[in-house]
């Protein structure tokens, strides 16, 4: 997660040329900060370069990048006429250039690496469309949804189609799997998930399951185990706050895991790294089905020389 990111020198160097958002647009360079960091780093799989939040883009919100203040959406979406003012997209139209991104990573991989598309779960989407940004508490958010509930099922109808879609397109420029984030949906109780949450979720899994797997990938959802499994996602990601194994025991057999080390421990010294990563492949024991992650982003601050340390050690330590 965040593979390409500002942690890694080579993603800043090409960053001093484009903004944020020209880079996830420019297809050539966006392959080539996917590549790159995939490489450099000796993942087993690459995710192309681009965010969650591009399809807001043509649905009409308005979204810019502030340096140091992450996304800001310029039209927060609050009432149902903003709902029915947001625009149909053509998504092979409108997003080619990340179908696009996918295709010449794929090109020059080839068989080599596998290429992971992505994409944002309705919730966490609409989160930023109607906050208008990041949010700690997502007070705006959840008073829509209880204030407003035909509204927003609406917003979250129209942001799953145009997610569908979008992940479809990158299935077909050669997305081996597909991830959707619902990093921000553990704010929600389970009654409230099971309502305004999981029915748009299991319409997008149902709906790419057919064409590659796709994993779901939330924090703070320990609350949440049997909903998440109620998805029907081919993997479930976990934060750091879940011990794994407990947390796969609870999903069930049939679902595969993904998680779960805490990004803060890449910011230690690198034998710290390996001990985590090890304590992590103890708990998962020979059961199959577990792709080791970190349980959210790298941090920008995070030594390059850890990630490598800790991608050696999962190496090594799976073959034990
Ligand atoms: O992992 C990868 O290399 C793939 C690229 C990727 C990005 N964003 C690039 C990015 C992925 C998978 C995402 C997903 C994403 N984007 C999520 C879900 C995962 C998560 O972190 O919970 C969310 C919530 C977003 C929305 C978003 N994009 C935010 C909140 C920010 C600001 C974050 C920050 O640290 O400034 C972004 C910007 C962003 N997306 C960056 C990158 C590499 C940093 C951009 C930069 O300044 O260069």
């Amino acid at each position: 997660m965040r593979q390409a990111g500002r942690y890694l020198p080579e993603y800043r160097r090409v960053r001093e040329r484009f903004s944020f958002l020209d880079l996830c647009r420019n297809s050539e360079a966006a392959a080539e900060v996917t590549v790159t960091s995939a490489r450099r780093i000796g993942a087993d799989a690459a995710i192309v370069f681009a965010d969650i939040l591009l399809p807001l883009v043509p649905m009409g919100v308005g979204l810019h990048f502030e340096a140091g203040e992450g996304p800001c959406i310029e039209r927060p979406v609050r009432d149902t006429a903003a709902v029915a003012a947001l625009q149909p997209v053509d998504v092979r139209d409108a997003l080619a250039f990340v179908g696009e991104s996918v295709r010449l990573c794929r090109a020059e991989l080839g068989e080599a690496l596998p290429v992971i598309g992505f994409a944002g779960a309705p919730f966490t989407v609409g989160s930023y469309a109607i906050e208008g940004g990041s949010s700690r508490t997502f007070v705006t958010t959840k008073t829509f949804m209880y204030a407003q509930p035909a509204a927003w099922d609406d917003l979250m109808t129209r942001i799953a189609t145009v997610t569908i879609e979008y992940l479809r397109m990158q299935i077909d420029n050669g997305a081996a799997a597909v991830q959707l984030f619902d990093s921000w949906v553990g704010c929600l109780s389970p009654a409230d998930y099971e309502r305004y949450a999981l029915p748009h979720v299991r319409r997008i899994v149902d709906a790419i399951r057919p064409s590659a797997p796709i994993i779901y990938f939330g924090t703070m959802t320990s609350g949440l185990l049997p909903q998440l499994r109620a998805t029907g996602a081919d993997v479930i990601g976990l934060d750091w706050r879940v011990d794994l194994k407990d947390a796969w025991d609870a999903l069930g057999g049939d679902v595969a895991v993904q998680g779960n080390l805490d990004p803060v421990r890449l910011l230690g010294d690198a034998q710290g790294v390996r001990d985590a990563a090890r304590d992590i492949l103890t708990r998962v024991g020979a059961r199959p089905g577990h792709i080791f992650n970190l349980g959210h982003g790298v941090l920008p601050s995070t030594p390059v020389d850890n990630v490598l340390a800790l991608i050696e050690a999962v190496h090594e330590y799976r073959h034990d």
